[in-house]
């Protein structure tokens, strides 16, 4: 009796030996094992982490890079989330090399611009989230290969050209946050390829009403209640949140002119 209780001890300090200090284990609302490793000033991956973790909070930690081969000791990885950390880029592979990777956390670090193929590592993605970072360009390739993305977060950055054929690579596109930057023109025939995007946020840009915005403004007519805004959490349609910056002063003619095109 005495032997099999100090067994038992000795199991669950092994088990405990497991633990990460700075880590919680648990697991996410699907029953995937789940490291919380949140502000735990961690620069890199902390050793003695279980391979089996499906998703891998850092939160506000020190990352100042992004590996994508360093997260290959979780061959089942599903999430990662690195908001609020320093990573200043992405960098494309030759192939991928994070196939099960469904969920991208990159919001709130130091990234400025984002290369061809950017996210060629992870080309299962369903998720991205780049927010309120200091993104200034981007390009038709950036988001290449990401047939099953679904979500895509770019709200709170620099951005001032939408290019051409960036949505080209995204047939399963649903949601795109586009609030708070500088765009304003949206190219003709943007939505081309998937007329469609059920939620739509283009709020808080200086929106140009010159003739260049006649196919926003057409876009807008036959998708209106696809235009979104949002507080917190809340959510609701409002189309009235697109609304014209410069030039103020020749905006009443402008418009009459180009619906005369119309
Ligand atoms: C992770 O842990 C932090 C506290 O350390 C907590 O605030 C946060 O809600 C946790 N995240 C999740 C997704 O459970």
């Amino acid at each position: 009796m005495r032997h099999l209780l100090l067994l038992l001890i000795l199991l669950s300090c092994v088990s405990m030996g497991a633990a990460v200090a700075g880590c919680r284990s648990d697991r996410d609302k699907d029953h995937r094992p789940r490291e919380n490793c949140t502000a735990a000033g961690f620069s890199d991956i902390p050793v003695g982490l279980e391979p089996t973790t499906k998703v891998l909070l850092f939160p506000s930690n020190l990352f100042s890079s992004l590996s994508w081969s360093s997260f290959q000791v979780f061959p089942e990885i599903y999430e990662i989330d690195l908001t609020g950390n320093k990573v200043p880029e992405v960098t494309p592979t030759a192939s991928p090399i994070l196939p099960t990777l469904s969920v991208l956390r990159l919001g709130s670090n130091h990234l400025t611009s984002l290369p061809d193929g950017s996210f060629s590592a992870c080309p299962g993605l369903t998720e991205l989230y780049l927010e309120n970072n200091a993104i200034n360009s981007l390009s038709d390739h950036t988001f290449s290969g990401l047939t099953k993305l679904e979500i895509l977060e770019l709200s709170s950055n620099h951005i001032k050209v939408l290019p051409q054929s960036m949505l080209h690579p995204l047939p399963a596109i649903e949601t795109l946050y586009l609030e708070k930057n500088k765009i304003s023109v949206m190219p003709d025939e943007w939505f081309s390829r998937k007329e469609e995007v059920p939620y739509l946020y283009l709020s808080a840009n200086p929106w140009a009403c010159t003739c260049s915005l006649g196919y926003l403004r057409r876009y807008l007519d036959d998708y209106e209640l696809n235009v979104y805004v949002r507080d917190g959490p809340e959510i609701k349609s409002e189309v009235e949140s697109v609304v014209c910056d410069a030039p103020r002063q020749h905006k009443e003619r402008r418009e009459k002119v180009c619906k005369g095109k119309m």
